[in-house]
């Protein structure tokens, strides 16, 4: 079975492989020996090897060890837990926060623990993933409306007007797309609507917003919805996620919430460079100014030769190139060229919409970005 079902993804030029990254320096990684400019991490402010990181974490682990040991609720509760959690609440501007050890997990666990069979759901159609596994484990109904389509949404609503608890949930930055929900709108059609609203804003946090707090922060929206959820392994450079939300909403997930319960905690070390993360995001703002003026100048270049971006209005942006076979070729000619930046392709996006997926780091210098649109330009 597994023989037959790999030769079809091979065919159709979907087989998916594990390239090992030999470590380079910052932006730049070494592929099979050859150092290439890096177009696909998500290590948007260059704090991942930042020196006061990798203090905060050795310190952490000659104090603490390595690993948990336990689930929170057992006895893999650390003081850092709840300091770094504390300091989520008060970055984000909200009542509360909770850890967990990966986005992917938030979000499978937080969905299932608010709502459940005879519930209902609205999700953006090119939501996360992780949100639509959280929508499928939660057995409540969903709806899916089109991308950034409020009046689509607000159909779904009127039609729904009466099933038990509602819930929108989106991302605030579509990771494929790198464009923004109207969250504005979302959030004036939910109160209309009696709904809570759930935000993903792993790739938002850090990175927009006057203090790089998030969507919501962009948007004049923080304390304007019930669930925001964030990560720590992309602009913070560091690993896990966390939600935010009011008192009640924190200590009913740590009662409920499954992928919060059933699993070891987050390594102390971790939240330690999480917490000199947070840290750093006000310290040295300077990273968040080039990480825009460093997606302004490739913007403008790929746009001067013509390639078609597809709407991102944020550090994520997809180059469109149509099919399956053009992406794949399309990459493999810009490792060629010295740039790593990788093809995606269904199941991630649709078969027409295959692209290569950009993302640039504050940590990219001058000479990064002209390497890149030379790459392009030779394309
Ligand atoms: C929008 C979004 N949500 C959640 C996740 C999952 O976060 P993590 O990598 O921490 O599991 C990702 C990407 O990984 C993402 O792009």
């Amino acid at each position: 079975m597994f023989e037959q079902e790999l030769a079809g993804l091979k065919a159709q030029g979907l087989f998916r492989r594990l390239r090992v990254i030999g470590s380079g320096r910052g932006p730049r990684i070494l592929i099979e020996g050859r150092e290439v400019v890096n177009l696909a991490s998500n290590d948007y402010l260059g704090l991942a090897r930042h020196p006061a990181l990798r203090e905060a974490a050795s310190r952490a682990l000659g104090t603490y060890g390595v690993g948990a040991g336990a689930s929170r609720l057992l006895a893999g509760d650390f003081g850092l837990h709840e300091e770094l959690e504390a300091r989520l609440a008060a970055f984000e501007g909200r009542p509360r926060a909770l850890l967990f050890n990966s986005g992917y997990q938030a979000n499978v666990g937080i969905i299932p623990a608010l709502v459940e069979k005879g519930d209902t759901l609205f999700s953006d159609e090119l939501n996360h993933a992780s949100l639509i596994d959280g929508c499928r484990l939660s057995r409540a109904r969903v709806w899916v409306y089109r991308h950034r389509d409020l009046s689509h949404l607000e159909a779904l609503l009127r039609e729904t007007a009466d099933a038990r608890r509602k819930l929108i949930v989106t991302d605030g930055v579509f990771s494929m797309d790198g464009d923004l929900a109207p969250l504005p709108g979302i959030v004036a059609l939910a109160r209309q609507y009696g709904t809570w609203v759930m935000v993903d804003e792993a790739h938002a946090t850090g990175v927009l917003g006057p203090r790089g707090r998030g969507t919501l922060e962009h948007f004049g929206l923080t304390d304007q919805v019930e669930v925001q959820m964030g990560t720590l392994g992309k602009a913070l450079g560091v690993f896990g996620a966390y939600v935010t939300g009011d008192e009640g909403l924190i200590a009913y997930l740590i009662q409920r919430c499954r992928s919060f319960i059933f699993t070891t905690a987050l390594p102390p070390a971790l939240a330690a460079a999480s917490i000199r993360a947070l840290e750093l995001v006000d310290e040295e703002p300077w990273r968040r100014e080039r990480l825009w003026k460093n997606r302004e100048r490739l913007v403008a270049g790929l746009r001067a030769q013509g390639f078609d971006m597809m709407g991102s209005e944020t550090p994520i942006f997809p180059v469109r190139f149509g099919g399956v076979a053009e992406a794949h070729h399309a990459a493999a000619r810009l490792l060629d060229l010295g740039i790593h930046a990788p093809a995606i392709r269904p199941p991630t996006v649709p078969p027409d919409a295959c692209r290569i997926r950009l993302s640039v780091s504050a940590a990219h210098s001058e000479e990064d970005l002209e390497a890149v649109l030379l790459a392009f330009s030779r394309l």
